[in-house]
């Protein structure tokens, strides 16, 4: 049998960008295009550029294998080279997510998001990719839990065979930074397991989701988390997903559904606070407080590598109607600013300096009164 094995990857960075962190120059956007396309070798078979808020997405389709070092060198080296354009210009946060000085065989742990996966490509594949900005890995959780486990969303469950065999969840917890801490649980037999870890995004986060009938990837979701590579806030992790659906996997609109919730994440400004999801159209920029959290949606049926032009999976009618249920949701959360939920735990506060200085100046100002 002829293989036809092919690699997703998907690497984000934040290089710089415009007024703040809104969004990339075009110039950025043109060099990082440029860098790929000039640099594709044999192992590339397709590319797309594209950005959320102030995150360059290279979506890139190859025979390479997951982890593979030119693969992960190229787009270090296009995000190198678009940095210098972002100095030149004069962006913000110029180099932003690159956290080391030099590449070393693999992007991962050096800044930049990465989701990834090897796979025989079906003769109908189809995939969707999100990109989302002002968040964490863990703003997929639910959205996941609930696509891959909830006949509320997902009917295959019910309605398919294979599909009703359930699936394989790999959750990580980010919190180990020494090494890659990881579990495998199954649902439906293992929901409650799953459910108990996936209620704490800051700590446990989906890593990819397995088929139990054919054991094949169907989710791959970028663990990046910046605080623990640079040992200090540089930025939200803002994470990338690739999803294949379709057959034994979710269905499109199944897997897009549960994205009408408008979860709360944490992230928004100065990655310190608690804010709604909001799905919008690729090429969004960020704008009311820093934010809010957006993800963007992009699906793609691909050929021996070659990718389709991309549909734009939020831009259609129905999703004005929960960007609006999301601005609602931002204006309630932000009414009560610094307070309590609407800002993050003090082990997640991204700028922590300030406050962990004014506590201790109070510290030794508090009288125990017997
Ligand atoms: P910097 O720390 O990069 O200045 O980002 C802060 C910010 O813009 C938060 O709103
Ligand atoms: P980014 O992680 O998207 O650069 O956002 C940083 C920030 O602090 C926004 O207020
Ligand atoms: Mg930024
Ligand atoms: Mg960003």
């Amino acid at each position: 049998m002829v293989k036809n094995k092919i690699t997703l990857t998907g690497i984000k960075a934040d290089v710089g960008s415009i007024g703040g962190h809104l969004k990339p120059s075009q110039k950025l956007i043109d060099t990082v295009d440029e860098y790929v396309h000039k640099h594709q070798d044999n192992l590339i078979k397709d590319y797309r550029i594209s950005y959320t808020g102030d995150d360059i997405l290279i979506l890139l389709t190859h025979t390479g294998g997951v982890d593979n070092e030119r693969i992960h060198k190229l787009a270090w080296d296009a995000f190198v080279q678009a940095t210098e354009v972002a100095k030149k210009q004069g962006l913000y946060g110029a180099g932003q997510d690159l956290l080391k000085n030099s590449f070393a065989g693999n992007v991962k742990g050096l800044g930049p998001g990465i989701a990834e996966m090897e796979f025989e490509e079906r003769p109908n594949e189809s995939f969707l990719v999100f990109a989302a900005d002002k968040t964490d890995p863990g703003a997929y959780n639910l959205l996941l839990y609930l696509a891959y486990t909830d006949p509320m969303y997902n009917s295959g469950l019910i309605l398919s065979q294979e599909i009703s065999r359930g699936y394989e969840f790999k959750i990580m917890d980010i919190a180990h930074t020494k090494a890659n801490k990881t579990i495998r649980l199954k649902a439906p037999n293992q929901l409650y397991e799953i459910a108990a870890l996936l209620r704490e995004p800051m700590k446990y986060v989906i890593h990819s989701i397995f088929a139990n009938y054919n054991q094949e990837q169907s989710v791959a979701v970028s663990t990046t988390r910046l605080k623990s590579i640079a040992g200090r806030y540089t930025g939200k992790d803002d994470p990338v997903c690739i999803v294949r659906v379709q057959g034994v996997f979710p269905a499109t609109g199944e897997v897009v559904a549960p994205f009408e919730l408008n979860p709360l994440v944490s992230g928004f400004a100065r990655g310190s606070h608690c804010g709604p999801l909001m799905p919008v159209k690729q090429n969004t920029t960020i704008s009311y407080f820093d934010g809010p959290p957006i993800v963007s949606g992009m699906g793609y049926s691909i050929r021996q590598g070659k990718l389709t032009e991309g549909v734009d999976l939020f831009d259609h009618p129905f999703w004005e109607q929960i960007r609006k249920r999301a601005v609602d949701k931002t204006k309630m959360i932000r009414e009560q600013g610094f307070y309590g939920a609407a800002m993050l735990p003090f082990s997640e506060l991204e700028y922590n300096q300030g406050v962990v200085n004014i506590l201790k100046n109070l510290e030794n100002r508090f009288k125990i009164e017997n």
